[in-house]
């Protein structure tokens, strides 16, 4: 049984929109919570294109479930998590030109960087994950730094366009999990995941934290978060 991270990035997205106050993440990790979310995600963009510093700060005094910030590998992304400290920092490639993140961190060709990052965040007491591609080598150099779990991205599953392309990219993520469990590293996974294409992910053997925000906060709009909250651990929850 898979637990559920809720990012309520685009929560935010629909208010800066307009640069207003509402509608106000803080309200959305509430009304996740209430649906039974385990950890709320948000992700401090440099460009703070939703989440803001505020909503970070104030999620950190009232969120009560655990909570992940993902965060690029940058001196002043990390000053920031080591002076908010939240349960959980995720390591992820940023680039200002995409329009979600594309890809998983390259552990391997930035190890220095990474490995900077992850000594600092640790000695604040905060929990490393790095998100990374299903690649072995990947797995290999997050395991030799010594972090606690790695988020595997499950983008290439998510968009792949045949049901034997799915497939396939459902062994890589399979084969990655071994891998993950055999390091000794708790194994998490997200992007890209829906109400539709989840339970294989959430059935991977070994499988701890799923972090799902687009199509839940979509249903939200309709459903009310809570709601789509609650209907989504049903489905991970088997
Ligand atoms: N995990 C990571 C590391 C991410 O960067 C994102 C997107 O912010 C997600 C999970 C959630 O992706 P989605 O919004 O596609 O569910």
């Amino acid at each position: 049984m898979a637990t559920l991270g809720v990012n309520i990035d685009h929560v935010a997205t629909v208010r800066q929109a307009r640069r207003t106050i509402e509608p106000d993440p803080i309200w959305a990790a509430a009304a996740a919570e209430l649906g039974g979310a385990d950890a709320i995600t948000v992700h401090l963009r440099e460009d703070r294109r939703h989440i803001q510093d505020r909503d970070l700060d104030l999620l950190k005094q009232t969120v009560q479930v655990k909570l992940n910030l993902e965060s690029a590998i940058t001196p002043a992304m990390t000053a920031i998590a080591c002076r908010v400290k939240p349960d959980q920092v995720t390591l992820v490639p940023e680039n200002r030109a995409e329009v979600t993140t594309e890809g998983g961190l390259d552990v391997v060709g930035q190890r220095e960087a990474v490995a900077i990052a992850v000594g600092q965040l640790q000695d604040a007491g905060i929990t490393v994950s790095l998100f990374i591609d299903p690649d072995p080598d990947q797995i290999e150099a997050s395991a030799a730094l010594n972090v606690a779990a790695v988020e595997l991205h499950t983008g290439s599953y998510a968009n792949a366009s045949s049901e034997a392309a799915r497939d396939h990219e459902l062994q890589a993520l399979a084969r990655a999990a071994t891998l993950i469990r055999q390091a000794g590293l708790t194994l998490n996974a997200g992007h890209g995941l829906t109400y539709r294409n989840v339970v294989p992910v959430a059935e991977l053997e070994g499988m701890h934290e799923l972090n799902i925000g687009h199509s839940i906060v979509a249903r939200a709009i309709f459903t009310g978060m809570t709601t789509a909250v609650r209907e989504m651990k049903a489905l991970i929850s088997g």
